[in-house]
């Protein structure tokens, strides 16, 4: 991927990056009740997400991008735009693992999104089970909530397991985002410390050659082997194990 938009502020580039890839949507594209702030946030983020994905920024400047985006915004703004009541009624709580929905934000069907919006929910004590990715980058903001988050970057991976190398472990609660990478912070695992939800930003084939548009990797890494470099090698599972250990 070119690195020809390695500037200082992604965001500030929005304006030159619409331009360049003729994706901007008219106010007139949204037709729900949507506030004006999240409408503009909805369009920026699309905007960074055409760019990533026609290949004019890297993965960095999206995840920076986006992080800048969504820190413009207050959160309770933000739940507002996005009917959040109506919303988590809707979606409820899994009994093991997430439930999750896609948010329509009202837009004409013609004009598809970059990016597919999602709510997550996760109860206490429940988990959006570890697991690494490819061909795909996701963000997560918390709404509501708090989570012990743990990431580690990919470093390889075969079918029986992965590489990884431990990145992030903290609390998070409302506000505080987090994303994936490609290889960096590529794997994440959330334990719900009360009921919590995420706004999720996710984006699936990135490389349209690949015959998936995305893969996930369910992970043991209670049952990871440690390394001498520091890494773990973390056997992969399958759902319904992964949920049972894990969810
Ligand atoms: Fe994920």
């Amino acid at each position: 991927m070119p690195h020809n938009v390695t500037r200082r502020s992604v965001v500030a580039q929005l304006g030159a990056l619409t331009s360049l890839i003729g994706m901007a949507r008219s106010r007139s594209a949204f037709a729900g009740s949507i506030g004006r702030e999240t409408e503009r946030l909805v369009s920026r983020i699309d905007t960074l997400s055409g760019a990533l994905r026609g290949e004019l920024i890297p993965v960095n400047d999206w995840r920076n991008g986006i992080n800048e985006l969504l820190s413009s915004v207050p959160v309770a703004e933000l739940m507002q735009g996005l009917d959040f009541e109506r919303l988590a009624a809707r979606t409820g709580f899994a009994d093991l693992g997430v439930s999750t929905a896609t948010i329509d934000f009202g837009f004409n069907e013609k004009k598809r999104l970059n990016f597919l919006p999602k709510l997550f929910a996760v109860d206490t004590g429940r988990s959006i089970i570890p697991h690494g990715h490819s061909n795909m980058v996701s963000a997560h903001l918390p709404l509501a909530g708090a989570f012990r988050l743990r990431q580690y970057d990919q470093i390889s991976r075969n079918e029986h397991s992965l590489t990884i190398r431990p990145t992030v472990d903290r609390r998070i609660t409302s506000g505080d985002l987090s994303s994936i990478g490609e290889e960096d912070d590529n794997v994440h695992w959330f334990i719900a410390e009360e009921p919590s939800y995420t706004f999720d930003v996710i984006i699936t084939g990135l490389d349209d050659q690949e015959k998936r548009p995305y893969e996930i990797y369910n992970l043991d890494i209670l049952a990871a082997k440690a390394n001498p470099d520091g890494s773990l090698t973390a056997p992969r599972m399958e759902v319904a194990e992964a949920l049972k250990k894990y969810g």
